[in-house]
């Protein structure tokens, strides 16, 4: 079972890297270099895990055709976005990334903020040729989902409360939550959210896929916190110890590393109690949820 679990993800993620490959930018003309660096962010790797959930949401719910691949393509290169900007210097100032330099230590500071700026505007650019294959209300849905996950109201508004709160002695359970919420699982979201919209799924399912995202995404960003102190540069292919080095409160400087593992295990159980509420079936889905509850990178 679990061996073809392994073998399943494997090939799932070579699919969905050949979907994003499809959409990146030629690097030509004079802006080439930051296409290069946009190029570089994306193609370092990474689990591919948002374009995965929302390709199985899909299926899930039904849906068939390329109609998600454009939506694919694009919550990837915001995701990219998003780690780009994170690991500047202005920012968490991290130097390895996917097992690879960051974008600014290999293409400097400012291209890097370009870069960022980029993907962002690209993921749109790129998501909404789903118009191209069906003009539907569906998709100007799906493409409000996306940016409305992505910014002040999402993901964009974690990073501010999460920048705002280093250095603080006293942050709140409250407060990480709040950026957890925002800063990773509103992309989480997003992902199952357009997944399962562009199949054609109604609003209450659509409300259950949110929440599942929700406690996905919340038990994702505390398992991201425990690998910060538990694990190795070199399994993670990012640095370790970079919310000590920060002053950040994370999770786990707030519970202790056994509850936030016990943390994780329930919220990703509850996420995996609602996915069996729904009256439909992905066991890849369900195992891919399970999974990550004890995923190492
Ligand atoms: C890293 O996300 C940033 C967080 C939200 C914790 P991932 O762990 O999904 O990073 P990649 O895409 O696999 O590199
Ligand atoms: C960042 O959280 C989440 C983003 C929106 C990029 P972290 O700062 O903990 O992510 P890593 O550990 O650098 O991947
Ligand atoms: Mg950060
Ligand atoms: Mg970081
Ligand atoms: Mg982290």
């Amino acid at each position: 079972m679990s061996r073809n679990f392994n073998n399943e993800l494997e090939l799932k993620v070579k699919e969905i890297e050949k979907i994003i490959c499809r959409y990146l930018p030629e690097e030509e003309g004079p802006a080439k270099t930051v296409k290069e660096a946009m190029n570089y962010s994306v193609l370092a790797g990474g689990k591919r895990l948002r374009p995965m959930l929302m390709q199985e949401t899909f299926t899930m719910f039904g849906g068939q055709g390329e109609l998600v691949y454009p939506f694919m393509a694009g919550i990837e290169m915001i995701h990219t976005y998003s780690l780009v900007h994170d690991d500047l210097p202005a920012m968490d100032n991290d130097l390895y990334r996917r097992g690879k330099k960051t974008t600014h230590a290999v293409y400097g500071e400012t291209m890097g903020i370009l870069a960022g700026d980029g993907l962002l505007n690209y993921a749109f650019e790129t998501a909404l040729k789903a118009f191209d294959i069906e003009l539907s209300p569906s998709v100007v849905k799906a493409a409000r989902i996306l940016a409305d996950k992505a910014g002040i109201h999402g993901m964009v508004g974690g990073q501010v409360v999460d920048i705002e709160s280093e250095n603080s002695e006293d942050v709140s359970l409250e407060t990480i939550e709040f950026i957890h919420e925002h800063k990773t699982a509103a992309l989480i979201e997003a992902s199952m959210m357009i997944g399962a919209v562009l199949a054609g799924a109604g609003e209450a399912e659509l409300k259950k896929t949110e929440q599942i995202g929700s406690d996905v995404g919340l038990a994702f960003q505390i398992q991201d916190d425990i690998l910060d102190v538990t694990s190795t540069t070199e399994v993670l292919g990012k640095p370790v110890g970079s919310d000590d080095r920060n002053q950040k409160t994370t999770y786990v400087s707030l519970k202790g590393l056994d509850q936030a593992k016990a943390d994780v295990e329930r919220i990703s159980n509850r996420a995996l109690d609602l996915l069996n509420e729904l009256p439909y079936e992905n066991p890849f889905l369900y195992e891919l949820i399970r999974k990550l509850i004890s995923r190492r990178k």
